[in-house]
């Protein structure tokens, strides 16, 4: 089980959009997937049509009152199952805390599925918390999608810095660029220069577009509405991307 989490400090730059429409594409592949809405807000489940409503709450999920596997939804979707988010999700980190090990939560939620999804997915919410520092501990990769201006890149600076000292070292940062807009001489200016002093950078990145922000209309993910779109491509091109670096990875880590 892979698990790839979606997550910036920052709010509002396209975390909810990336996961539902990278589990969409590992769905379709044949792999199977979950997608777990981190986040009260619960714009994934809103996005994939499924009611925001745990049984037992947070507070059953962390203290392992409820079984996930009765928690989980099915989307639809071939391959994609979802575990909604609901308000209770608000005091998840609360719950974390009251635990003899915070931030070892979410693994052991997760470790009882290993066998049963290729791949999970981690709508997480914005900030720094408990939360996101179990995210941390348990992901093979995590994306931070960012909108390109010099104040974005200083936040995920700061994040890089955060995880340095964390050690994790498992985790597979992958930052990539969303809302693109290169008629915005910053945009331009940001991403055409970002690869000279972060090579990590995907070269992939998405439009700023309203036939991505469409999703919200819709209630799916693109490829149902605009398969043939240049924003359904570009989300294809990043989703290999990810996995030809993941290859990478593996190769690397092999030879050592
Ligand atoms: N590439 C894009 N082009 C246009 N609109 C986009 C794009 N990506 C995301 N949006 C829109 O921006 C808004 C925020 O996106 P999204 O909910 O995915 O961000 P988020 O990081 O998950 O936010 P939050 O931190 O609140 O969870 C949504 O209205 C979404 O439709
Ligand atoms: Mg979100």
């Amino acid at each position: 089980m892979k698990i790839y989490s979606v997550y910036n400090i920052k709010g509002g730059v396209g975390k909810t959009t990336t996961a539902v429409n990278l589990a969409y594409m590992s769905a379709a592949s044949g792999a199977r997937t979950m997608i777990w809405d981190l986040d009260p807000q619960g714009g994934t489940s809103y996005y994939l049509c499924v009611k925001p409503k745990v049984k037992g709450g947070a507070k059953g999920l962390i203290q392992q009152k409820s079984q996930f596997e009765n928690l989980l939804k099915m989307t639809g979707y071939p391959n994609l199952d979802l575990l909604p988010a609901d308000i209770s999700y608000r005091n998840m980190d609360h719950y974390l805390e009251k635990e003899s090990r915070p931030t070892n939560g979410l693994h052991r939620i997760l470790q009882p599925l290993k066998n049963s999804y290729d791949n999970v997915f981690l709508d997480c919410p914005p900030g720094l918390t408990t939360i996101t520092e179990n995210v941390f501990k348990i992901s093979d990769v995590l994306l931070v999608p960012l909108i390109p201006t010099p104040l974005s890149l200083r936040a995920y600076n700061r994040l890089v810095q955060f995880l340095v000292k964390r050690r994790t070292k498992k985790l597979q940062v992958v930052p990539f660029f969303n809302m693109v807009n290169i008629n915005k001489p910053i945009h331009r200016i940001v991403t055409k220069n970002v690869h000279q002093k972060h090579p990590i950078f995907l070269r992939s990145s998405i439009p700023e577009s309203t036939i991505i922000e469409a999703m919200g209309i819709k209630r799916s993910p693109i490829f149902t509405y605009a398969r043939e779109s240049a924003e359904a491509t570009a989300f294809q091109d990043l989703w290999k991307e990810v996995s030809q670096r993941e290859k990478g990875h593996k190769r690397k880590k092999k030879a050592l």
